[in-house]
């Protein structure tokens, strides 16, 4: 039996950075102000349509949907955004509290093609904010994801921005856009006319070249925002300047869900190919009052968490899992019994501590207690065992020393300084 295709399975010898990287970012999203929550791996299909579009690729074909015994139509989630949103209103936390900090970190799934970065069970770290209208907060979610890299030790990253205009400017935008479509029609591909009527904004973002050349003079969104998305955008701007961020207008950023009003980001790295989205983010400020919740702000941000690693491990070598303090080797079975106990008990005092219930020869069980790396070692010996001793041997210095039954606890509980 083998996994399913672009599903993985993660090896405890690559866990190490995993579990770095969740520690980094679960520290700074509690300095940040924000709260885990945990949402679900399936909702109604119908959730993601509504929240990330009809006509993106995610909701045309990328999810995993199928009808449940009683014929509702799941998916297993492709993303965390609508989901927490659902869960926003579904809680009514608006009433309560409108301003909400949240963060995540759980599987994914995208039925793309799988190549290196990219899978069908893929991790994102997520972080959503909800109820701050202020480009601060825009601010805020860049500088904490730069922060974050940074602490990780990722340099060659590059953050690159745009703004995609709100309700007010960006029918403007969308005519224009729409006549040269019209103009160009002859030179789209099949994708690009498909889109133009449901979802122009994402011709923009088409890799196919002879769409590229028609669209190279089309219009963007930042040279029609209205005043109040301008000043947005410039504060934002402004802003991580100040910080030190350093970032890139990107007018052709367009993101793939449709959610977004006015910010939008991503960070890309050169490391990884054609996988080179690192995370992505914007605002969604229509997205709670679409899933029937009250006019409310909102702004986010994913991780790939899987990419995030592929990136790290090209820097560094993943950290040593911990190795073992302490290896119990029993000889005979009086001694097997003896060092059962003696090694639930020393567990239970957090000293990392295993025993082989084999019943080996001393030499093979030193040989295991070498390989599984243990610093040092509880000989229990029958013979010992009746003269009331046991021998600690120190793995690196070679020094023995010989307990008594009774202090044996105590003096290993010093050693290990518990
Ligand atoms: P997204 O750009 O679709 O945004 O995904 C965010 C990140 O997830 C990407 O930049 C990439 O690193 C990673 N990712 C996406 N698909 C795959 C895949 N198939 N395999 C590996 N990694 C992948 C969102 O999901 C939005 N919900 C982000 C957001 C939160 N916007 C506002 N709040």
């Amino acid at each position: 039996m083998q996994t399913i295709r672009g599903f993985r399975d993660i090896l405890p010898e690559h866990i190490a950075l995993w579990q770095k990287v969740e520690k980094e970012a679960t520290q700074l999203f509690s300095a940040f102000g924000y709260k885990e929550i945990r949402i679900p791996i399936l909702e109604k299909t119908q959730l993601f349509a509504r929240s990330i579009g009809e006509a993106t690729d995610i909701v045309e074909k990328e999810m995993y949907t199928f009808p449940d015994r009683k014929g509702d139509k799941l998916t297993l989630r492709p993303e965390a955004t609508a989901s927490i949103v659902r869960s926003y209103v579904q809680h009514k936390m608006y009433a309560t509290d409108p301003i909400r900090k949240f963060f995540m970190i759980g599987p994914m799934f995208r039925r793309e093609r799988p190549q290196k970065g990219r899978y069908r069970q893929f991790y994102q770290i997520d972080a959503e904010v909800f109820g701050i209208e202020s480009a601060y907060i825009d601010s805020e979610l860049i500088f904490l994801l730069n922060e974050l890299f940074k602490r990780l030790g990722l340099t060659g990253l590059s953050a690159h921005i745009n703004s995609l205009g709100c309700p007010e400017c960006r029918p403007g935008f969308q005519k224009n856009l729409l006549d040269l479509l019209e103009s160009q029609k002859d030179k789209l591909c099949d994708n690009c006319l498909n889109r133009m009527n449901k979802n122009p904004l994402r011709t923009l973002d088409c890799k196919v070249q002879g769409c590229r050349d028609a669209l190279k003079d089309a219009p963007c969104t930042i040279d029609h925002l209205c005043d109040d998305c301008s000043d947005h955008f410039n504060t934002v701007k402004q802003t991580l300047k100040k910080q030190g961020v350093d970032f890139i207008v990107d007018k052709s950023l367009v993101r793939g869900l449709d959610y977004y009003t006015r910010t939008a980001w991503e960070i890309q790295t050169t490391t990884l190919g054609a996988q080179s989205a690192l995370a992505g983010g914007g605002r969604y400020d229509g997205l709670v009052k679409e899933i029937g919740g009250p006019q409310t702000p909102g702004i986010g941000f994913a991780i790939g968490f899987d990419r995030l690693v592929e990136v790290l491990e090209q820097i560094e070598t993943a950290p040593k899992p911990n190795p073992l303090d302490l290896f119990v080797v029993c000889l005979g079975k009086d001694a097997m019994e003896k060092g059962y106990h003696w090694s639930c008990e020393l567990n239970q005092k957090n000293i990392r501590t295993d025993i082989d219930f084999r019943g080996k020869s001393l030499k093979a069980l030193m040989k295991r207690a070498n390989k599984l790396d243990a610093e040092y070692v509880l000989i229990v010996g029958e013979n010992e065992l009746h003269d009331n001793a046991i021998i600690l041997r120190n793995m690196q210095t070679k020094e023995q020393k010989t307990f008594s039954v009774e202090t044996l606890i105590d003096e290993l509980t010093k050693i290990f300084k518990i």
